[in-house]
């Protein structure tokens, strides 16, 4: 990140940052649709796919309304989750290979997440209420995608990974797995 002293500043690096982010998670995700073998798991990938197109349009009208240019700041954050998944991913198969890509999808939401919820606040502290609003919308999207890989998760592929509905059961009756992560 470049040197900032304003909070201004921190908002302008850090927007690029996500800017990197999200395009480099545009690229990635066709790669991850591909491997995805639940049909539910693959649609909810590719819609947040098209969502995340959108995405980048959003943040390109964020960099206008605060009269920046649009560019990109290498995030070694996003590259390392995604070098991860790309990894562990490489050395799974099915029925375990959902359940893999469910939790290293939810790293990339919840790194998201935590980007955008910073942004926002010092989008409002800096009085940007236009960039205000349209983060907070990316967020949302953010957030329901995570819950949907959550709920896809506890319905069905982590039962499947852990090998039917027998090992389900079993679970179950030891009190349930306590959640994915959310
Ligand atoms: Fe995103
Ligand atoms: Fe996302």
């Amino acid at each position: 990140m470049a040197h900032v002293t304003t909070l201004a500043e921190a908002f302008e690096a850090t927007l690029k940052d996500i800017y990197y982010a999200e395009n480099a998670i545009l690229k990635a995700l066709p790669k991850i649709i591909d491997k995805a073998g639940a049909p539910a798991l693959k649609q909810a990938l590719e819609s947040h796919r098209q969502e995340t197109q959108g995405q980048v349009q959003h943040l390109e009208h964020v960099f206008q309304s605060i009269g920046v240019k649009p560019s990109g700041e290498k995030c070694k954050a996003i590259e390392g989750i995604l070098a991860e998944g790309e990894e562990h991913m490489g050395h799974a198969t099915q029925p375990a290979l959902d359940a893999i890509i469910v939790a290293s999808s939810q790293a990339v939401e919840h790194y998201e997440i935590t980007r955008y919820g910073t942004l926002i606040a010092w989008a409002d502290e800096l009085g940007y209420r236009q960039a205000s609003q349209m983060l907070q919308q990316v967020l949302q999207q953010e957030k329901s995608a995570d819950q949907k890989l959550t709920a896809l998760a506890e319905a069905q592929i982590n039962d499947r990974a852990q090998g039917g509905a027998q090992g389900g059961r079993q679970m179950a009756a030891q009190g349930g797995q306590g959640g994915q992560t959310y």
